[in-house]
């Protein structure tokens, strides 16, 4: 039975249909949702929406903004839950965002993104989201960790088919960091960690997941 935020996909292309499907079964995205707090929440690098899905199906108090480079992408995701009212996409930099909207969001999100970006683009993603964060807002990291597992070599060949092969994700650089590293970029963007969960149990890939504040 799918999950029922993924009704809202019913209007795309089958493909696309199967491809938001599949990204729901093979990433803690429920697990992820649950953890945002507040009203106000940007998900970086959203993709499809999935997870926009999920946060306005979880509560419907929430207004969700989605960001992508990937305009292919923002345009499936307006054509599905960008059709509920407190959902917006845009197909922007979160640097471009954070000069327009800084102190608006009680929560920001990065689901898989770090990944696929090159390191050197790290530290400017996370001081944006500390900008557009008000004081004491939530971040949440989500990405898979270099924990030196099986899973770890099956998810970056898996990203690197993604990219290279299938073209369906724009990246700059594909890697996995370890947990260590993750945790001293949060920690040097200014960012207190409260907790970090591994969500690899149950899955091909090692999911791991920060929650951090922005000291008030
Ligand atoms: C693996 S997908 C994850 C999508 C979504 N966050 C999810 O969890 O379902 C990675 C996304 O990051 C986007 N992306 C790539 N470079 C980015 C960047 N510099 N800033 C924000 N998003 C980026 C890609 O276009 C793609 O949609």
């Amino acid at each position: 039975m799918p999950h029922p935020s993924l009704k809202v996909f019913d209007p795309l292309p089958r493909k696309e249909r199967w491809f938001c499907r599949g990204r729901l079964a093979v990433a803690p995205l429920e697990e992820v949702a649950a953890q945002a707090t507040g009203t106000h929440i940007l998900d970086v690098g959203c993709g499809h929406g999935v997870l926009a899905a999920v946060l306005l199906h979880d509560d419907t108090r929430r207004h969700v903004v989605g960001i992508d480079p990937d305009v292919r992408k923002i345009e499936w995701a307006k054509a599905s839950v960008g059709r509920n009212a407190n959902a917006e996409f845009r197909a922007c930099t979160i640097e471009e965002l954070a000069a327009e909207r800084p102190g608006e969001f009680d929560c920001v999100i990065v689901a898989d993104v770090l990944c696929l970006i090159s390191r050197s683009s790290w530290m400017p993603l996370l001081e944006a989201a500390r900008t557009l964060l008000r004081p004491g807002g939530r971040l949440l990291i989500k990405d898979a960790e270099n924990d030196g597992s099986w899973r770890a070599t099956k998810a970056l060949w898996q990203e690197r088919i993604t990219v290279h092969v299938l073209g369906r994700s724009v990246s700059t650089a594909i890697g996995f960091a370890t947990r260590e590293e993750l945790a001293r970029y949060i920690t040097d963007a200014g960012f207190t960690i409260d907790s970090v969960e591994s969500f690899a149990r149950g899955y091909t890939t090692p999911h791991v997941l920060f929650v951090a504040h922005v000291p008030s």
